[in-house]
């Protein structure tokens, strides 16, 4: 029988109010609790059955084969059995399965279904004894497991060792662990991973032991398995306060460092506004620029892309994004990926108030402004259904939700909320979120009812001026998204405007411009003349600029509008960047440009090794490449 209030965290804090948190969450992970109500729903993304059978705690023992770019090992997972009669499901994708033992060493029957096409990878069922608690998976990775990007040297920045990432969101988990890759389910996990000599191996681990060649780690939260990460490489680290470090090459410690600076500042700043910082350390690791996202919020330990160090901390956002899912993310996780708004749109709010506590309004403004402008263009280019935050993936790729629904409307919809209810009960508000649901993983549906019970009903007057379901289940921008206004960028429009009305560009007054402005420069110049764009680079460099996202938004606008001496650059950042936000427009605007097909291609196709799995996907489909023709 399904009880109607599952033992979730609020339910102990009520009956059981003296207990630490942490013996809480045994508790309620225990095998008497019954499944909680995300776990009955079904996840059209994993084959797991996890109301049945789920596991609780995995133990991970790999070598790092450099060489055959593979990993070995096995991992064991710990069961709880709701149902004694069911068969562990884990996911797998592009793994060799070598033996299924229980934890008395006797084999276990298992089969390994078909792959089942595109990202869905094969079932792997496993039959249990009556009293089977364990299992242990032997296996290996494939050089294909699309989580793991293995670089040669000269991939890196210093370029004398290779290196090894992984990344698990949003469903690649299973490609480097058999685990029931749902991010409903959570797992507390521990490691000891195998590295070649002069390799240093990181994970996304509250703790980190290392000894010889081999590292051990351990997370005793529960976390979805998109956020068990590793990466192995010449690695050194620097610290920024007693709990933050940067992660980085040798070769590039020092800038990594001198960026973040800020980095503890924007802990405090987060823990003031959301509550405690609950998971000990908060480590950021530069990797190569292969890294196919800006950053990843793997726990402890956020993964980030070097394309961020532009020197004067202007790109620093982004870490401020990927701290802040340390509470929205991580804490309280997105039951399905239908529900990745929950993650995304709520990070993106915090970062922005992150953002404005640390560096202040004006900067704050100019960071939203550019992302709502962002979210206008793309929602003129998705079709209505995918226009929705609690957009319908099943049958689909959890990557088509990556858009900027999920991010920028999503944070657009909290703050029209704190618009109308006032930041004080916004604050409070969401604290109770992140509070009363620590490590837990829900759904939109969870999420407007606590919506309704803690904020709306209170104040029926001001509830009314937000429509709600239209925010959640409509298509486009709802008319009352706030959207600030800027003081500097005024400025920034009238220089457009004076520069399209002829006005010599090193006539126009830059001197106090911050990287935002320029980027919101570079959006205004709508179809220069090859003519013109000599003279804004004349004038202001671009072509050399060292900042990745003015860089890139030029050389968009450059190839498109036939500026070519900007070709040599494109070609190098091409060759070099394996950022999928970078690499989209580019690829789009050689495509758009004379003869652009074919040059793409032709780019492509000796870029193509350099990229991640997950950037080579996009492209493959947008350049119409056939892997093997
Ligand atoms: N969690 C995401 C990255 C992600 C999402 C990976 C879905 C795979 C599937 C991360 O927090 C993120 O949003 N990164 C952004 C940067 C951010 C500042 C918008 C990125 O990488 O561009
Ligand atoms: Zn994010």
């Amino acid at each position: 029988m399904v009880r109607k209030e599952p033992c979730g965290y609020k339910f102990c804090m009520r009956t059981l109010p003296l207990l630490a948190p942490c013996l809480l969450l045994v508790a309620c992970q225990g095998t008497n609790a019954s499944p909680a109500p995300w776990l009955q729903t079904p996840d059209p993304h994993s084959f797991a059955r996890p109301a049945q059978v789920r596991s609780k705690h995995l133990t991970l023992n790999l070598t790092l084969d450099f060489e055959a770019k593979v990993a070995t090992g096995s991992v064991t997972h710990e069961l709880i059995r709701d149902d004694k009669t069911a068969p562990f499901v884990v996911d797998t994708n592009e793994l060799s399965i070598l033996g299924v033992t229980d934890e008395a060493g006797q084999d276990l029957a298992w089969d390994l279904a078909e792959d089942q096409g595109e990202w869905r990878g094969r079932p792997l069922t496993i039959e249990l004894g009556e009293k089977t608690e364990k299992v242990l998976i032997q296996y290996a990775t494939s050089p294909v497991s699309e989580a793991m990007q293995w670089l040669a040297p000269e991939q890196t920045h210093d370029k004398e060792k290779p290196f090894l990432f992984t990344q698990g969101q949003a469903i690649l988990t299973r490609s480097w662990i058999p685990l029931q890759d749902s991010p409903a389910i959570r797992v507390t996990w521990d490691a000891r991973i195998k590295a070649p000599e002069g390799m240093s191996t990181v994970m996304s681990a509250q703790w980190r032991k290392r000894r010889g060649t081999s590292t051990r780690f351990k997370m005793t939260r529960p976390v979805p398995s998109y956020l068990i990460a590793l990466a192995c490489g010449r690695l050194t680290a620097l610290p920024i306060s007693g709990r933050c470090a940067v992660w980085a090459e040798p070769g590039m410690i020092q800038r990594a460092a001198t960026e973040l600076d800020d980095l503890e500042r924007m802990v405090q700043a987060c823990e003031e506004l959301f509550g405690p910082y609950r998971w000990g350390r908060y480590d950021v690791l530069f990797l190569p620029p292969s890294f196919p996202f800006g950053g990843m919020e793997n726990p402890c330990m956020t993964f980030a892309t070097p394309t961020i160090l532009a020197g004067d901390k202007s790109l620093v956002a982004l870490i401020a994004h990927e701290l802040a899912h340390s509470w929205s993310g991580n804490l309280v996780t997105n039951a399905t990926w239908r529900d990745f708004w929950l993650n995304e749109g709520f990070t993106v709010y915090l970062e922005q108030r992150i953002m404005e506590h640390v560096y202040g309004v004006d900067r704050a403004v100019m960071e939203i402004a550019l992302g709502m402008q962002g979210l206008q263009q793309e929602l003129k280019e998705l079709p209505e259904a995918d226009q929705v935050l609690h957009i319908d993936l099943t049958d689909r790729n959890p990557d088509d939700g990556m858009t900027a629904v999920a991010y920028d409307k999503g944070a657009a919809f909290l703050r029209r909320l704190e618009q109308v209810f006032g930041r004080e009960r916004m604050d409070k508000f969401l604290r109770e979120w992140f509070d009363e649901h620590a490590f837990q993983s829900l759904t939109t549906d969870t999420f407007l009812a606590f919506l309704d019970e803690r904020l709306l009903s209170t104040d029926e007057k001001l509830a009314a001026k937000v429509n709600v379901s239209n925010w959640v289940k409509g298509y486009g921008l709802p008319d009352d998204a706030p959207i600030p206004t800027s003081e500097r960028f005024h400025a920034v429009d009238a220089a457009v405007a004076s520069f399209v009305a002829n006005t010599p560009a090193n006539e126009i007054d830059t001197v106090d411009w911050v990287t935002q402005q320029w980027l919101r420069f570079l959006s205004g110049i709508k179809s220069p003349t090859p003519e013109q764009l000599a003279e804004l680079d004349e004038a202001f460099a671009f072509t050399r600029s060292g900042n990745s996202e003015i860089l890139s938004a030029w050389l968009a606008i450059a190839v498109r509008n036939g500026y070519a001496k900007a070709d040599a650059r494109l070609d190098l950042f091409l060759m070099t960047v394996g950022r999928r936000k970078f690499l989209v427009p580019l690829y789009q605007a050689v495509l758009a440009s004379e003869g652009g097909k074919e040059r793409a291609q032709s780019i492509y196709k000796r870029a193509r090794m350099r990229y991640h799995a997950i950037s080579q996907r996009t492209l493959d489909e947008l350049l119409d490449y056939k892997p093997g023709a």
